[in-house]
Order: C-alpha cells, then sequence, then structure tokens
C-alpha cells in the first residue's frame, strides 16, 4: 500500500473516503493469514525495509487542508500525490525503468513521449487508455496503468495533472 502518498491526503478527502467505505454493505470476507511467500519473504523483509512507505512518511506532517479543487499545477501536485503516480512513474515521474517489484511506468515528465502531447491527448490516454498513437495501455492486471479507474477524472482534475506535469523540468528517463 502506497501509504507514504496518501499521507498526503487533506483531511476532507480522507473523511470523504472514510463516509464512502461506511456506506458500503459490511462483507464477511475471511483471507486467512497473511502470508508473503519466498522471495517475497526475502526481498520485502530485507531489501526493502527502510524504504517501506511507512517508514518514510513525515508523521508529523500528515493531515491539513488539501489546495482547492481547480486547473492547477498546486492541485496538479496534490492530485499525484494521492492518486499514487509515483508508485509506478518513480517519485521524479521520470519512469520505473528495470524496477521488478513495481510496475514499469514510462517518463511521464516533458522529457517522454507526453512532450508533443495535447491536453485533450492527455485526457484521453487517462480516460481510455488509447494514447495519440492509438496505442492501448495495458491495465494493472497485465502490469499497466489504472486507467480504467480514471474514467471518472472530472476536467478539473484532468487540466490539473496536466498543468502540474507541464510545470516540471522536462527529464531523460531514469535510468534502472
Ligand atoms: C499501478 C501503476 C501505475 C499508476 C498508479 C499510474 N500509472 Fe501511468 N502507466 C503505468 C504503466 C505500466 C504504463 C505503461 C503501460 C503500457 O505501456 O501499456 C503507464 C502509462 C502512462 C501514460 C502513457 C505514457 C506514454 O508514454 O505512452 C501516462 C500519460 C500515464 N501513465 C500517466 C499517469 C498518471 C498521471 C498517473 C497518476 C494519476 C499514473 N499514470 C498512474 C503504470 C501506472
Amino acid at each position: 500500500m502506497p501509504a507514504d502518498h496518501y499521507a498526503h491526503y487533506g483531511d476532507d478527502d480522507l473523511a470523504a473516503l472514510i463516509g464512502y467505505l461506511k456506506s458500503v454493505p459490511p462483507v464477511d470476507n475471511d483471507l486467512g493469514p497473511r502470508q508473503i511467500q519466498f522471495p517475497g519473504t526475502v526481498i520485502f523483509g530485507v531489501l526493502a525495509y527502510t524504504n517501506w512507505p511507512v517508514n518514510v512518511i513525515d508523521h508529523a506532517s500528515v493531515g491539513g487542508n488539501a489546495p482547492e479543487a481547480a486547473p492547477s499545477a498546486e492541485y496538479g501536485a496534490y492530485m499525484v500525490s494521492i492518486m499514487s503516480c509515483q508508485s509506478c512513474h518513480a517519485e521524479n515521474l521520470a519512469g520505473n525503468y528495470g524496477q521488478l517489484d513495481t510496475p514499469q511506468g514510462p517518463n511521464i515528465t516533458l522529457g517522454g513521449e507526453v512532450a508533443g502531447w495535447s491536453e485533450e491527448d492527455f485526457a484521453r490516454t487517462l480516460r481510455t487508455g488509447t494514447t495519440p498513437d492509438g496505442e492501448l495501455l495495458k491495465t494493472t492486471a497485465e502490469g499497466g496503468m489504472p486507467w480504467p479507474q480514471y474514467a471518472g477524472l472530472s476536467d478539473t482534475e484532468v487540466q490539473a495533472l496536466w498543468a502540474y506535469i507541464n510545470s516540471l523540468e522536462p527529464l531523460p528517463n531514469n535510468t534502472p
């Protein structure tokens, strides 16, 4: 769970999320004891431990107000955090190339393919998974991108995300 990104949730948005979860009918779904099997035990237990989401959160600074919902880079930065784009596209958004334990999202700064895109191209890609080249992005189940879940993004949210990406320095692809 990318709790390090969700740590940025504004109080009102988190309250709305909790309100929604409480409105969903309870389901008795026993998943049994949690098990991470070899080699996951080694990878998670030894290599990744210090980078575990919970260990990189500044616990003193969580909570507070989200920026105003507007087509601004500031609101886009907030959306990127709470939608956890960085868990698949890397913290600097220049691509998770060669990573074994997370999906390999490409460079989405203007140093990558998106450089030649219009806002409309970006919106269509996020909402329908179809890039300007006509390529259909893989879904999360295929190791790709959760675009079917992004279909409901509002115009303001998409515009804010695009404004934020355009406010970033174009970066070359991260090296593995
Ligand atoms: C669960 C992992 C995951 C998350 C979360 C995620 N992405 Fe992706 N994204 C990917 C992967 C993997 C691809 C490449 C899929 C493919 O090529 O089929 C991709 C592709 C893209 C592309 C197309 C880039 C190109 O060069 O064609 C864009 C744009 C994009 N993502 C933006 C975003 C934004 C913005 C967010 C957050 C709102 C986000 N992604 C969240 C995994 C993710």
